[in-house]
């Protein structure tokens, strides 16, 4: 079975629930702490092996471009005053066996419209796609290289999936499941934000896929679906018909950095477990906010 080399980040949406923030600079650019939204995702994809990164960008593409690429006056400065530890934070955005692509997506028709730009690159090969405002903190293994592990099990298209309330389907893709023979989650159905009365569960798909790349195909032909986008939902619910899908309940904290509230959230968390700030931070939590 094909080893995982590929991880598409679709970011080139409009982040309307972040602006103005959003306004000149993509949400996937947005710090947790100290380190951009975009940097955790491909940090998570080359942990799992991955050695393309393929970002599908769009208006304001360049923050993105110049985070991964190399900033030699910078270094030079850094250098000069012997501060060798952010040298070296600088210097490993991006570890000299991966490699970024960069493909517009012209205009913002949705995440499948997204995903499918990703095919002259991809190709026949399985890939993995993430998206990075969906921010997962794990004790050790990332999710995706959890998923990778699943595929070199089971072989077929993976999904992320947790619970979540019941009144809140109407924000996620959502599946119907069956226990499999070897106790995976066979998904039996899809649907993109469907009514709390209509939903067939409370098991929501989140920002991590691994596909095969028989989903170009199925996306070739989906028309536009929930708030007029071309979902990457539907094109899932019609591989279904060809292929066997896996729900994935992953090992995870997972924080909608999409949202206002859940990016608090993310930094409040990760700068309560940042080995040189937690500490102080703590301290001023529990001095100053009651
Ligand atoms: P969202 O549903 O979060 O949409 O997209 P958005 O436009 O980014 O944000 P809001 O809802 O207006 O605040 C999910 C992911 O799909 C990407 C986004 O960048 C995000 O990573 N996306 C969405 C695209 O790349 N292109 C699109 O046309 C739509």
């Amino acid at each position: 079975m094909g080893k995982i080399r590929k991880a598409v980040f679709p970011v080139a949406g409009l982040g309307t629930r972040f602006l103005p923030a959003t306004k000149a600079s993509p949400k996937e650019m947005l710090p947790v702490v100290d380190k951009p939204l975009i940097q955790y995702a491909a940090e998570e994809a080359e942990d799992a092996g991955v050695d393309q990164l393929v970002f599908i960008t769009g208006r304001n593409k360049r923050s993105i471009e110049d985070h991964f690429d190399r900033a030699y006056e910078l270094e030079m400065e850094l250098e000069g005053a012997g501060r060798q530890r952010l040298l070296e934070a600088v210097r490993t955005i991006l570890p000299s066996r991966m490699s970024c692509i960069y493909l517009r997506q012209t205009k913002a028709l949705g995440l499948g419209h997204a995903v499918l730009c990703a095919r002259p690159v991809v190709g026949e090969e399985p890939f993995v796609v993430l998206l990075a405002d969906d921010l997962i903190r794990t004790d050790g293994q990332g999710v995706v290289g959890q998923m990778t592990e699943c595929y070199a099990r089971y072989g077929c298209s993976i999904l992320s999936v947790m619970e979540i309330p019941r009144d809140e389907t109407d924000k996620y893709g959502i599946v119907e499941t069956r226990p499999g023979p070897d106790g995976e989650l066979q998904v039996l159905s899809i649907v993109e934000k469907p009514a709390p009365e209509d939903a067939p569960s409370n098991l929501a798909v989140v920002g991590r896929y691994l596909l095969t790349s028989k989903i170009f195909d199925k996306l070739e032909c989906t028309r536009p679906g929930a708030g007029g986008e071309i979902q990457l939902t539907d094109a899932i619910a019609a591989l279904l018909a060809d292929e066997p899908v896996i729900a994935y309940p992953f090992r995870g904290k997972r924080y909608d950095c999409g949202s206002k509230l859940g990016y608090l959230q993310a930094t409040v968390e990760h700068g309560l477990a940042h080995p040189e700030l937690g500490a102080d931070f703590a301290a001023y939590l529990r001095r100053e906010i009651t």
